[in-house]
């Protein structure tokens, strides 16, 4: 849930950017419209009406709709360094399929992170108890403190290691910026790898 007592957790209708919740209070959306992914802004017309028509044809078939084709060699038109087309269905499944071609590209396990990236294994191994980590909440610099590794297996320990390479602080003087502790994560990196290919 976004910020709890501040933001409500349900909504009855969006548009454009607007929000209204279920007692009818208004919000400007600054997150998902601003950073995310509805770059058209809420229940956008055209999108709507695209949306409407392919629902009204069959949405859901054991075969593939012949759009994802026509959107894949567009992607690829508009971005011609890519040269293939994945379509995931959340952000966390994303990072898991790209988190899994990296691994199998470098022969390597582990990885290293910032900010937050989902629910997946891969991603929540950062919390599993570590010799090197207090208390199991390694991720809490990265926007959700508290994340449990409940079934996460332990064998992923020490597979994923997050940095934080800005740290914005405010104090009385105002914004203070601080220079992160990269160059220490990584040189910890290089002094772990005991010649093994594993990170
Ligand atoms: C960088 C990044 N990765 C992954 C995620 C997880 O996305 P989802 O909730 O769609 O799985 C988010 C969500 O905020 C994100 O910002």
């Amino acid at each position: 849930m976004y910020a709890p007592d501040q933001w409500p957790a349900y909504f009855a209708e969006a548009r454009g950017c607007e929000v209204i919740d279920l007692d009818g209070r208004r919000f400007l959306d600054m997150t998902t419209s601003g950073i995310g992914s509805c770059l058209l802004g809420y229940a956008d017309p055209d999108v709507t009406e695209a949306v409407l028509r392919r629902v009204r044809l069959g949405s859901m078939c054991t075969l593939n709709s012949p759009e994802e084709v026509e959107l894949a060699a567009l992607l690829i038109e508009l971005h011609p360094w890519a040269e293939q087309v994945r379509y995931c269905r959340t952000g966390g499944e994303a990072m898991a399929v790209a988190v899994r071609i990296a691994r199998a590209a470098t022969g390597r396990d582990r990885v290293a992170l910032c900010g937050y990236h989902g629910w997946t294994d891969w991603y929540l191994a950062a919390n599993l108890p570590d010799k090197s980590d207090g208390g199991g909440d390694a991720l809490k610099e990265h926007l959700l403190p508290g994340l449990a590794p409940a079934g996460v297996p332990v064998g992923l320990t020490g597979t994923a290691l997050p940095f934080t390479y800005i740290l914005l602080a405010v104090n009385n003087c105002g914004f203070v910026t601080k220079l992160s502790v990269v160059s220490y994560q990584l040189s910890e990196l290089g002094n772990n790898d005991s010649g093994k290919s594993s990170d």
